[in-house]
């Protein structure tokens, strides 16, 4: 595995990169971060990533590129649409991030890259059993990980809840919008994770997203069977876990 490998994660309001060493699964760069643009078209996002890409200047030219994204990927092209816009359905994704950046780039779904991202360096390192770890942002990320081997694309933030997609439920979004008090948002939060449990009995959730920060502030209200934990890694687990795909 090469050392140094830029990790770089689109979310549905801002696009963050890194250098990343990939012994450590440490940052090596200051975090650099560029406002999603408006809509998430393929055009702009791209132009964006470009962007960003440039900021990390002074590396070898072979550098490894690994880019996260939300929507369910396959054979290196965008299936699904949730946060951004509809013209990624159907798109040779990978290929395109590819021209744009001139190099081969490892391409997956953000909330999977995460899960990489905490099965490599984080907690769900050494963990046996199923690990379902969930970002909370936007919209609602799974990755399942089950005896250390993910399974891609569970997209679990799409499940129906009384009626209500998970994720218009219970993303960090949802609270923000409606202006939820923690203990308002942890009522949907338990609603969903008992549902999860429900399903698929895991022996680990992992939260992860902008908001596991303040994970003290909601974790401690849900009452669970199954340990749950902050994503160790937090907002940065998309980025190692992508430059780390990419390393190898
Ligand atoms: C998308 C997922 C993504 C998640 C978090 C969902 O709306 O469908 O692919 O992982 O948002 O960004």
């Amino acid at each position: 595995m090469t050392d140094a490998a830029i990790g770089i994660d689109i979310g549905g309001s801002g696009i963050k990169g890194a250098v990343v060493d990939c012994r450590k699964g440490d940052l090596l760069s200051d975090r650099e971060r560029i406002d999603t643009p408006q809509g998430g078209e393929p055009e702009d996002i791209l132009d964006t990533v470009v962007e960003l890409f440039e900021r990390f200047d002074g590396l070898e030219d072979d550098v490894a590129v690994g880019v996260c994204f939300p929507a369910i990927i396959r054979n290196g092209c965008t299936m699904s649409a949730a946060n951004i816009s509809k013209k990624w359905i159907g798109l040779e994704a990978e290929k395109l991030f590819e021209q744009r950046l001139k190099r081969d780039i490892h391409f997956v779904n953000d909330a999977d890259a995460a899960g990489i991202g905490e099965l490599r360096y984080g907690a769900a390192s050494g963990r046996d059993g199923l690990t379902v770890l969930t970002t909370l942002g936007t919209g609602i990320g799974s990755a399942l990980i089950y005896n250390g081997v993910l399974i891609p694309n569970s997209e679990l933030g799409h499940l129906e809840i009384d009626g209500k997609e998970a994720e218009k439920l219970a993303a960090a979004s949802v609270k923000d919008e409606k202006d939820l008090s923690w203990k308002e948002w942890a009522e949907r939060l338990q609603r969903y994770y008992e549902h999860l449990e429900l399903l698929l009995s895991p022996d680990l959730f992992l939260i992860g997203g902008g908001v596991s920060k303040d994970a003290g502030d909601f974790l401690p209200l849900l009452e669970l069977q199954t340990e749950i934990l902050p994503a160790m890694l937090k907002n940065n687990a998309g980025i190692i876990g992508a430059a780390s795909l990419a390393a190898g």
